[in-house]
């Protein structure tokens, strides 16, 4: 890929070396972070080059009578720069939401004041399937006017559209997009909400989501445990190799989404609860009672294999402790300085059985990993 805001804008740091090259790098930096724990090749998964960023969100810039999508500026020495850079292309974003948004722009900035006023970001979430939802932020309360424009919008460029001002959200049809993904020879329906959490590269995410089904056919048998759940990612696809699966998330609506992910692609054997992963920890050791889960047995489960897939921040104590006791561990980690501290503790009753990288943020240093632990 190539940007002519390489350089300057924040968004992409990691553009001298060509997208082969960045891999080498990343997979260098988290081959050495687990090699005290794996020394085997990591299995790589790249991302398309271009085109790989189903959401994206970009600041408004406002000189004159027009404004302008805009991105923070490239750090210098490290020191994050005050100010914004205009954006005149953005070639990481998928084509769902590239055909719009400059389209969007010329109708925002043509819309005499009832678009543009006080309009500080503008969000996008798209579908591989063409499924686009706008979100346009402001620092003013939004009124029928604004609805009656921005629902033009929504048949001019073929979207959703929604606006968000402090305490304020209107939405005009959804506040959702329904992806559609074919994962190892089914394919799954995720209605996706604009507050919940997304995985924001759908190539990549496929070939995550196998890699995770590659480990759970090895173990194929007895229940299934996961905290950190989301929208249902990886455990409608998951779902089929195991008896019942226990599936908790801290996020309200991510619960909500998961709860309609399982009834729209005919899921049975699936219990969602909202659970922080403290909290997870808590009910299954019998700490602590929660009236969330009084129409689920936790006494029924006998946990053959746990998947985690946790913020940068990784794993608490807790949840370590919870899941040593569980034989077959898939941990899917953002961020790989976490995934290595937690292994430290987590290599003391399992041994990593595979290692893999999935580049779902080329041109950052960020990189998604995975380790497949099973118990000594
Ligand atoms: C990296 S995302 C992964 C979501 C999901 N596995 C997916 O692939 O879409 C991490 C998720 O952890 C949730 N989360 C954050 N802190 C949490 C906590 N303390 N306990 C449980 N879930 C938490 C977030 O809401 C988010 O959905």
């Amino acid at each position: 890929m190539t940007c002519k805001h390489f350089g300057t804008c924040g968004s992409c740091g990691l553009y001298e070396l060509n997208y082969q090259e960045q891999l080498v790098q990343k997979e260098k930096r988290v081959s050495a972070l687990l090699a005290p724990f794996y020394t085997n090749n990591l299995e790589l998964f790249d991302s398309p080059d271009s085109h790989y960023r189903a959401r994206s969100e970009f600041r408004i810039w406002h000189e004159g009578e027009r404004c302008d999508y805009a991105m923070g500026k490239m750090p210098v020495d490290g020191v994050r720069e005050k100010g914004a850079i205009s954006i005149e292309e953005c070639p990481k974003v998928i084509e769902p939401i590239e055909k719009r948004m400059w389209r969007l722009l010329e109708k925002i900035n043509a819309s005499q004041e009832v678009l543009k006023n006080r309009l500080f970001a503008v969000e996008f979430l798209a579908t591989t399937t063409d499924e686009c939802l706008i979100t346009l932020l402001y620092h003013r309360k939004l009124d029928d006017v604004w609805s009656e424009e921005a629902k033009k919008i929504e048949a001019e460029l073929d979207c959703k559209v929604m606006g968000r001002s402090r305490k304020q959200k209107v939405i005009l049809s959804d506040e959702f997009v329904t992806e559609k993904l074919d994962i190892d020879g089914k394919t799954f329906t995720y209605v996706q909400y604009e507050s919940g959490f997304t995985q924001p590269n759908p190539t990549v995410n496929v070939k995550m989501i196998e890699w995770a089904i590659a480990q759970a056919k090895k173990v194929g048998h007895g229940d299934f445990l996961e905290s950190y759940c989301g929208l249902g990612n990886f455990t409608l696809p998951l779902s089929h190799y195991f008896d019942k699966v226990l599936a908790t998330e801290i996020s309200k609506r991510s619960i909500h989404a998961a709860l309609e992910n399982c009834a729209l692609n005919n899921i049975s054997n699936i219990t969602f609860a909202r659970l922080a992963s403290e909290e997870m920890t808590e009910a299954l050791n019998g700490v602590r009672e929660f009236s969330r889960l009084k129409d689920i047995d936790l006494d029924a489960y006998n946990f053959s294999t746990v998947l985690v897939d946790p913020p940068r921040a990784g794993l608490d104590a807790g949840t370590i402790e919870l899941i040593s006791g569980i034989d077959n561990i898939i941990y899917i980690s953002c961020n790989p300085e976490t995934l290595a501290r937690d292994l430290e503790t987590l290599t003391k009753t399992h041994r990593v059985m595979e290692a893999a990288m999935y580049d779902q943020f080329p041109h950052t240093e960020h990189v998604e990993s995975g380790v497949f632990l099973q118990k000594m």
